[in-house]
């Protein structure tokens, strides 16, 4: 596959006179593929069932006109302000009880079915128009579904399909009452329709309360994204796209991603940095300008595995950001590296987001590829020199990877509920777990909990997984079950039955406090005391002589969440590390690509890397 080069584009924000010279701009650059229309509906129907076509006709001749494919989007995520007035309860409400107000984007519940209709008359309406246009190549559903806390909502909308959601899953109310073991304090229900949301409680609401809520929004998400998504395959046979953001994990995006054709998620390496990762402020400083090497990896790697193997970075961050703390520029050469790497992980595409720096409104402070002004910023010479490259290069074929590990969005939802420790983070614990397969130089695949196989991998680590699959009991690879793996049923309950084993304790640590494994590094966060039988083969101890890695009847127990060196240790029994040092590398089939975030000169294997730079290698040649 030879990868391509997108970017965002809102002609509805510039002069209909600028959208010719733009599109033969972004040829210039090198950019093939466009996306529009996602925050329009103000535009294409400006009046309730008026719909203005002419301009995004214009728009679509125009950009097709100068050879670029078209991804066109369902505007769903900013509905109208006449929409409020036709239905005032469509706004999501927070866990205060306080309904979201118009002025912004995302400001629905996804509950509300008024609403859900409003979106497939939308859907229909473009794919009527255009679902047989060939000029239209992909189409994208809605916009970064759950950003912005968006998926929780205690409407009455929510409260009401949470019943009817309820009542279908557990049949009578006392199956419920017994699975949610409702008995604790007399929290026993007669009848479906007295299930409140768990919000406002006057201490903490049952935490099989709580996790059922969890999994009825995110079949919430799955059930709007698919009304569209239907309505479209009517439609057209182009491809279906939605656009995850990173560290979403309020809905199960494997089940949105059954739905669809690609994945696709949105990358800001350096916004991300400041306000969505478990790091040390030393850390965080080293990679200020650059990100951390890992965070976009990761979720390459996710959305290769959400979208079966066709994915796309929807949007990629070209320069400063708006929206975290504080907002530092890339470091020369990164936009370029996050767009190498990006492909290495197997993207078909990656969209800058956006064309051009808004003037006005919330984003104005944000970059695009070219200033408000129309000057070339400095990402729009980094996206024509990876243009370049690309042609240099050629086509790049995906392979297995060494390793894999088990991500699961329920599981996350079940430690959110129940953390035990005020920092077990589950997305924290397998992003560290990643990041250790990564720093022994090894590739990922991330597979989902209901992945049918997990055979053919060195080691397979399923950290902090909530219930354990049994194609997982029974695959060819070495498994690391743990920490926490397997310790609650889908109802969020202590399993008294069945034959997972479970520690005898579990301790949650301050994060000063630290235990010692010999020289081989650290337990944080969280320990467990497990019997270690006789036939159990202890692996590794800590200093109190505590079993932190044991075998038992094939499998590996970690009984302990490590600290760095610890988890370089740990692998060390599972996989020839091939250290890289500050360097990540990604193997494809003909290719190695070496990539440094550092803003240091790097050695690999006798070459210089430069920092913030990337090698690539074919047949043993550096071609890059
Ligand atoms: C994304 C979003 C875009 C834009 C961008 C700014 O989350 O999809 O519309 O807001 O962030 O970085």
């Amino acid at each position: 596959m030879i990868p391509e080069l997108g970017v965002c584009y809102y002609p509805e924000h510039w002069d209909e006179a600028m959208w010719a010279e733009d599109a033969a701009h972004m040829v210039e650059t090198g950019i093939t593929w466009v996306r529009i229309a996602e925050f329009a509906w103000s535009r294409l129907e400006p009046v309730p069932g008026h719909f203005a076509f002419e301009w995004l006709d214009k728009a679509i001749g125009i950009l097709a006109g100068h050879g670029l494919k078209v991804v066109l989007c369902t505007p769903t995520a900013t509905p109208p302000r006449w929409m409020i007035d036709r239905y005032p309860d469509m706004l999501a409400v927070d866990g205060a009880g306080q309904p979201r107000t118009f002025g912004s984007r995302r400001h629905y519940c996804f509950s509300h079915l008024g609403y859900r209709a409003e979106s497939v008359r939308i859907a229909q309406a473009l794919g009527e128009r255009y679902g047989r246009d060939p000029r239209i190549h992909a189409w994208q559903i809605d916009n970064e579904y759950g950003c912005h806390d968006t998926v929780i909502s205690y409407s009455d909308h929510a409260k009401i399909a949470f019943q009817g959601w309820c009542a279908q899953r557990y049949g009578d109310i006392e199956a419920l009452n017994t699975a949610w073991g409702n008995v604790f304090w007399s929290m026993e229900y007669t009848d479906f329709d007295q299930i409140a949301l768990p919000h406002l409680t006057v201490t903490q609401p049952n935490p099989a309360h709580e996790l059922a809520f969890r999994r009825f929004s995110s079949d919430q998400v799955t059930a709007y994204n698919r009304a569209q998504a239907q309505a479209l395959r009517h439609a057209t046979d182009a491809p279906l796209i939605h656009n995850y953001m990173g560290r979403i994990l309020e809905f199960d995006h494997f089940e949105v991603g059954a739905d669809l054709d690609i994945a696709s998620w949105d990358s800001y390496p350096i916004g991300f940095l400041s306000d969505r990762l478990d790091a040390s402020e030393a850390h965080k400083a080293k990679y200020l300008q650059q990100g951390d090497p890992d965070m976009q990896a990761f979720h390459h790697d996710l959305y290769r595995s959400v979208g079966k193997g066709r994915w796309w970075v929807m949007e990629q961050q070209p320069g400063p950001v708006n929206w975290a703390p504080y907002n530092p520029a890339p470091l020369e050469g990164m936009v370029r590296l996050w767009t190498w790497e990006a492909i290495a992980h197997g993207a078909e595409v990656v969209s800058y987001f956006r064309w051009r720096q808004a003037s006005f409104a919330q984003e104005q402070m944000h970059a695009g590829l070219l200033t408000p002004q129309n000057v070339p910023a400095p990402g729009m010479t980094e996206a024509a020199q990876v243009a370049r490259e690309i042609g240099q290069i050629g086509a790049i074929t995906q392979k297995k990877a060494d390793a894999a590990l088990v991500f699961d969005y329920a599981s996350d939802w079940c430690w959110t509920t129940l953390p035990q420790g005020a920092d077990f983070t589950y997305f924290r614990l397998v992003l560290e777990a990643y990041k250790a397969l990564r720093r022994a130089g090894r590739t990922v695949d991330i597979l989902p909990a209901t992945a049918g196989s997990f055979d053919g991998y060195d080691v397979v680590l399923a950290p902090g997984l909530a219930q354990i699959p049994d194609s997982l009991m029974q695959t060819d690879s070495k498994v690391v079950l743990g920490p926490r793996t397997g310790t609650v049923t889908e109802e969020l309950r202590i399993p008294t039955s069945g034959t997972s084993p479970l520690p005898q304790f579990s301790e949650s640590l301050p994060p000063d406090h630290k235990r010692s494994v010999q020289d081989a590094g650290h337990v944080v966060h969280w320990q467990e005391t497990w019997d270690v039988a006789d036939n159990d083969q202890t692996i590794i101890s800590d200093d109190a002589g505590k079993a932190v890695l044991f075998e038992r009847d094939g499998q590996f127990r970690l009984a302990a969440w490590p600290d760095e060196t610890l988890w370089d240790t740990i692998l060390e029994h599972f996989i020839a590390a091939k250290p890289t040092g500050d360097l990540r590398v990604r193997t494809t089939q003909d290719h190695i690509f070496v990539i440094n975030y550092t803003n240091e000169d790097q050695n690999y294997q006798d070459h210089i890397v430069k920092g913030c730079d990337l090698a690539i290698f074919k047949d043993g040649t550096r071609i890059l």
